[in-house]
């Protein structure tokens, strides 16, 4: 991948921009094939789930400009919400400006939990656990022999007491597991039943759940971002008015809940848009990210706005990223695929770095239109389109039919179908 600028790349045909990416990250026909025709057939996903009776699209694009660590990538996005993928875009674009977005892992570490009950010593039967962790973490370190060829395996025991709860108390065992490029439920889960008689035998309890905790805090992807202000200046904006507006949007967010949920839902717009297009189970990095949006006790803002010394804008976003790329979906579905080689991504930190990166993007995008002109411009032209193909146009006449509306400023399916009824002579 030489460069994620591709100019004039909106006004190509679905071909011709398909070719581009072929050329640009040396894709094969059955890559570009996987995403002619939605990546899998009826047939192939009858064996993913049950009582399947066909299968459900969505519309996947690709964010231009991005720069990660130094390195352009094409960044392909899966979902229905218009104007997700051109704001990802003109933010990278914003953001090149000031090199790009730095992004940085922690080591791929997932939690998996046992739920000890009918203990009758809680503090002794914990204490029981660490006595013998070296042997327990030896156990858990076995069950899985690729992952530890690949390096990633059992790394560490933690044991946790409630002493209240409507059973009473109970003992939380957490097992920390390297899981490298997976996404790592499978070997997480497989790991706390394997070692569950163990515990059973240490504690005289019984253990109830095994489960890996979606509250991914030792699996976390960071990325920053500078934005040197007179970037940000357009139309009868300064680029300090667009930097203050920013971070006076975000301070909204910091101290209100309310405003913090919707705030970063925006954020989420762009991070599960990658997460669907390479496969990933984007419930569990939903569940990740609100539980981690909540970890000093107050539900808060994932992303940070400020400026730095020289008065230039400077975003981060820290978030737990359980994404792998070497099961589940992302193996089966070859959709999913040519996503990741579209990217380069060799490994799993990789892809996280890129998907809390788009997050980023995403989440400036919102704030610069809210705290300037507004989010429905942006979203009106698209929105009049969807809202003319609805009314029944087809052809040239979604474009007539949305422009008319959006210069009336009545984006209405009613009025859809009058103005497609006179432009249509029907
Ligand atoms: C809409 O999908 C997302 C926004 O509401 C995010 C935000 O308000 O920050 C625009």
């Amino acid at each position: 991948m030489t460069t994620s600028r591709i100019s004039g790349f909106y006004n190509m045909t679905l071909d011709e921009r398909r070719q581009k990416l072929a050329d640009a990250a040396a894709l094969t026909p059955p890559d570009l094939g996987a995403w002619t025709s939605g990546g899998i057939s009826a047939d192939a996903a009858d064996h993913m789930i049950e009582n399947v009776i066909g299968l459900h699209s969505l519309p996947l694009g690709i964010a231009l400009n991005f720069m990660v660590n130094g390195k352009d990538v094409l960044v392909p996005m899966t979902l229905e919400e218009p104007s997700v993928v051109a704001g990802a875009s003109f933010m990278a674009k914003l953001a090149r400006a000031g090199g790009g977005y730095q992004a940085t892992t922690t080591d791929p570490l997932m939690i998996g939990q046992m739920q000890v009950i009918n203990v009758t010593n809680l503090n002794e039967a914990k204490l029981k656990i660490y006595e013998k962790k070296a042997e327990l973490l030896a156990e858990a370190d076995s069950i899985d022999p690729i992952l530890k060829k690949f390096g990633g395996g059992a790394r560490d025991l933690e044991v946790r007491i409630f002493n209240d709860s409507p059973i009473g108390g109970f003992l939380v065992v957490h097992l920390i597991y390297d899981v490298r490029d997976a996404m790592g439920a499978n070997a997480v889960n497989t790991a706390c039943e394997r070692l569950a008689p163990k515990i059973e035998a240490l504690t005289g309890g019984k253990v109830h759940l095994r489960i890996l905790s979606n509250l991914a805090d030792r699996r976390i992807a960071r990325a920053r971002c500078t934005i040197p202000v007179k970037a940000l200046a357009f139309d009868n904006f300064s680029g300090e008015q667009v930097r203050d507006g920013i971070i006076a949007a975000y301070a909204f967010a910091a101290v209100d809940p309310y405003r913090a949920a919707t705030h970063n839902k925006g954020i989420m717009n762009g991070v599960d848009a990658v997460v669907i297009a390479t496969g990933n189970d984007w419930r569990a990095i939903e569940a990740g990210a609100h539980a981690y949006a909540v970890k000093n006790g107050h539900y808060t803002s994932l992303s940070t706005w400020g400026k730095d010394s020289e008065g230039n804008l400077v975003g981060t976003l820290e978030m737990p990223m359980a994404v792998g790329i070497v099961g589940g979906a992302t193996k089966v579905h070859p959709a999913a695929q040519a996503a990741v080689k579209l990217m380069g991504v060799k490994t799993a930190n990789e892809l996280a770095e890129i998907i809390v990166s788009v997050g980023l993007a995403q989440n400036m995008a919102a704030l610069r239109a809210l705290a300037t002109e507004g989010i429905q411009r942006g979203h009106m032209s698209l929105h009049a389109r969807q809202v003319a193909i609805a009314a029944g146009a087809s052809g040239d006449l979604v474009e007539k039919v949305a422009t008319q509306m959006v210069a009336e400023k009545v984006v209405r399916i009613d009025r859809a179908e009058e103005i497609l009824k006179s432009l249509s002579g029907k």
